[in-house]
């Protein structure tokens, strides 16, 4: 979608419908985890959909957070196969999207005017299971009752992704003998699941917590916003889409909020920001370069249908591929937060892969390497000093790699922002390589 459009949405106050009660599987997580586990069973009466199971877990039930979730278990049924999570982020937000349209094992179909969906095999979920997760709040179906649960902190979100976390195993204990591999996309992956993880190692080293956590894998992640936004023209300007002014005057426009949030005080407003941090540049998609084009409409529909919402234990609850408007404005501080800290720890102690797609117009990969170059992990120097290498698979270039020590980057050719929608084979050989060798085999 158009950042433009993105951003009118944020601006323009919608009528949002109440929010209708969902179908909590906590208090049965509670009492009876095996029930929870049976009420979760995604029923598709046409048996297109792979053995998956799907509901909202309550985890804070003084102000009623609720988060939906979709768990695919491997289809192959390896039985060591590690545990994935994943959570999307812009342009389309809902992890929901990605099981349509990314790295999960369905697709929309039309059919003269007919929407339905069909199995996809080139999935991640043929190999591993998958917990995809709405967050946060008022993304996908995930919500908040009260209006109060909304985080404006790390450490928030992070609790309650954590407390998500220890229901989930509650429910499919087995998994807890798995290893877990943390995963997401840029706002997701560097703002809420950066702290997650940060969190999760905390307990894990005070041995308060069984998870065994074993690696990150996150997809132009966005962790050192201001930074990482002053660079954000420089592919575009490469690509000849932008002027060299254009590209100083953004960064200048990001350098001079930089300022003015060093004052407490501050005064910068959410209508301010959000054009400052995605300037719109006139392309129809931001999120292919190259395609210039989103999902189709017909996903949403198909989302937001009372059959398919029936089929995913979604109830009644409002489908939302935006932020609540009235809520964003309360993010503002939040959204430039760093967690370049948290996520140098991660790197000394966990396998990292990061990756993108060298067609994304968003947290570019000049934008990735900015906020790595000024993260204090233990190889920053080697890796600084380090040269790219080129991935071929089958004779054809897939993409170019880095490996220092536990950490792998990696550029995907021929990808926007959603890298498992536009190179599904060369994605889940990535992930492979990645679990099984800690990086690209050459
Ligand atoms: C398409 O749908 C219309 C309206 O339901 C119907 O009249 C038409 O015969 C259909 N066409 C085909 C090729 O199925
Ligand atoms: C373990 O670490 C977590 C996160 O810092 C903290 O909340 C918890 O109280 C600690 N537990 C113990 C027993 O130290
Ligand atoms: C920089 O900020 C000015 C004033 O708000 C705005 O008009 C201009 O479009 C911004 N430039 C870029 C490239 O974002």
């Amino acid at each position: 979608m158009k950042l433009f459009g993105f951003l009118s949405l944020l601006l323009t106050f919608q009528a949002y419908q109440t929010y209708q009660t969902a179908f909590d599987l906590t208090p049965y997580i509670r009492t009876n985890p095996r029930q929870a586990r049976k009420l979760s069973q995604v029923k598709d009466p046409l048996g297109i959909i792979p053995q998956s199971y799907a509901g909202f877990i309550n985890v804070d039930e003084q102000v009623g957070n609720k988060i939906f979730f979709w768990f695919f278990k491997d289809v192959s049924g390896e039985p060591r196969a590690p545990l994935l999570i994943y959570v999307n982020w812009l342009p389309w937000y809902s992890s929901v999207v990605g099981v349509l349209y990314g790295s999960g094992p369905i697709r929309v179909t039309v059919n003269n005017e007919t929407i339905g969906y069909e199995r996809w095999t080139k999935s991640w979920v043929e190999k591993y299971p998958v917990l995809y997760i709405d967050y946060p709040y008022g993304i996908g179906f995930s919500y908040t009752e009260s209006g109060e649960g909304y985080r404006a902190s790390q450490e928030g979100n992070a609790r309650d992704l954590l407390e998500f976390l220890n229901q989930f195993y509650t429910m499919f204990p087995k998994y807890l003998r798995r290893d877990l591999y943390i995963g997401g996309e840029t706002y997701a992956a560097g703002k809420l699941l950066t702290p997650l993880a940060y969190l999760l190692h905390q307990n894990i080293q005070n041995k308060t917590s069984r998870i065994r956590l074993s690696g990150l894998f996150f997809s132009a992640p966005f962790y050192e916003p201001l930074l990482q936004a002053k660079y954000f023209l420089d592919l575009h300007y490469s690509l000849g889409l932008v002027s060299n002014c254009q590209k100083f005057e953004m960064a200048e426009n990001v350098t001079h909020l930089e300022k003015r949030f060093q004052n407490p005080f501050n005064d910068v407003t959410i209508s301010e920001l959000i054009p400052t941090l995605l300037p719109y540049v006139g392309l129809n998609d931001d999120s292919n370069y190259h395609t210039q084009q989103g999902p189709p409409p017909q996903l949403y529909l198909l989302i937001n249908s009372d059959h398919f919402k029936k089929i995913i234990n979604a109830g009644h609850a409002a489908f939302r591929n935006n932020f609540d408007p009235e809520i964003l404005p309360r993010l503002t501080r939040e959204i430039v937060t760093s967690s370049t800290g948290k996520m140098a720890t991660l790197m000394d102690n966990y396998k990292v892969l990061i990756y993108n797609g060298d067609y994304a117009l968003i947290t570019t990969t000049p934008m990735v390497e900015a906020a790595l170059a000024n993260t204090p992990w233990k190889g920053k120097k080697e890796y600084l000093s380090s040269e790219r290498k080129l991935w071929s698979v089958n004779s054809e270039l897939a993409g170019y790699y880095t490996q220092v020590g536990r950490f792998c980057r990696v550029i995907v050719r021929k990808s926007g922002y959603e890298v498992a929608l536009d190179q599904p084979e060369n994605s889940l050989l990535m992930l492979d390589q990645f679990i099984t060798n800690g990086c690209i085999r050459p």
